[in-house]
């Protein structure tokens, strides 16, 4: 069966990304402004490429301490190639960690227009369902979100789904015992729907963001005398049955 692809064609040497010059494109153009090219088949203008550039630099890298970050680096330290460390890492992310952009931009392109935001927010806390893109294991506010927020504003791109996010947040606030921070998955998700984004696409941007932070980790785990990486016996607790005879 033949395949068919609108992205990038090549005859004769020459490479069109979705109609470029790939040449051009290289002599021309910013990584960010090609990432939105192929993403969503035009370039973009001014305000999209900064606010394109500030969401990959809001998902660049949180610490070694995320599941991703812990994960690529302990499959690195076992032996194994780059790739497959970075593929780990990837796939250590889950709708608590990484995923969730995926399933915020859903939850607001399917309700960014629902009149009784609180009605909403206490039918799903009933059922005992956690809203994605809100709350986080260390932080009770995330600056990450603020800033975006803040390129939102200036850009022309905090339109009715920031507004919606903003709004669940704050009756989030007065519904739960923790205080919950829209966080940066909540943030970005809310933004790539106010630029015209699928949220089928999101946790793509997630990624793109990410990846350079886990090769960062990766290689700087390669390089360290830490050899492999395992739990020492009083890291973890056994709760499991005492010795005994069959
Ligand atoms: C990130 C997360 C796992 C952190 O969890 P945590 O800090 O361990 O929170 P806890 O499990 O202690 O929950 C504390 C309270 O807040 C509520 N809560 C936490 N996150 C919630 C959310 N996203 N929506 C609604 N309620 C939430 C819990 O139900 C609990 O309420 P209760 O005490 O009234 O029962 C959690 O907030 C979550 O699942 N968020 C949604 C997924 C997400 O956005 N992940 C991206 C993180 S960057």
């Amino acid at each position: 069966m033949q395949w068919e692809t609108a992205i990038t064609h090549i005859k004769n040497g020459k490479e069109l990304v979705r109609g470029y010059d790939l040449k051009k494109l290289i002599l021309k153009k910013k990584f960010s402004e090609v990432i939105f090219l192929v993403l969503k088949g035009e370039l973009p203008n001014g305000k999209e490429t900064r606010m394109i550039d500030a969401l990959f630099t809001a998902a660049i890298d949180h610490g070694v301490g995320v599941s991703s970050a812990m994960t690529a680096r302990t499959v690195i330290s076992t032996g194994n190639s780059l790739h497959t460390a970075l593929a780990a890492g990837i796939l250590a992310m889950g709708t608590l960690h990484g995923s969730a952009i995926e399933d915020a931009a859903k939850f607001f392109q399917e309700y960014a227009h629902t009149k009784d935001v609180s009605g909403l927010v206490s039918g799903l806390r009933k059922k005992k369902m956690r809203i994605p893109g809100y709350g986080h294991k260390i932080l009770s506010r995330d600056p990450r979100s603020e800033a975006l927020f803040e390129v939102a504003k200036k850009t022309g791109f905090y339109g009715a789904h920031c507004r919606f996010a903003v709004a669940v947040h704050k009756t989030l606030a007065s519904v739960t015992s923790k205080q919950l921070p829209l966080n940066v998955d909540g943030a970005m998700a809310a933004i790539i729907s106010d630029m015209g984004f699928d949220w089928r696409v999101a946790k793509g941007f997630f990624i793109i963001g990410r990846v350079p932070g886990l090769v960062a980790h990766i290689y700087e785990e390669m390089m360290s005398s830490n050899g492999l990486r395992r739990l020492e016996e009083h890291e973890a607790t056994y709760s499991g049955p005492r010795e005994r005879d069959f």
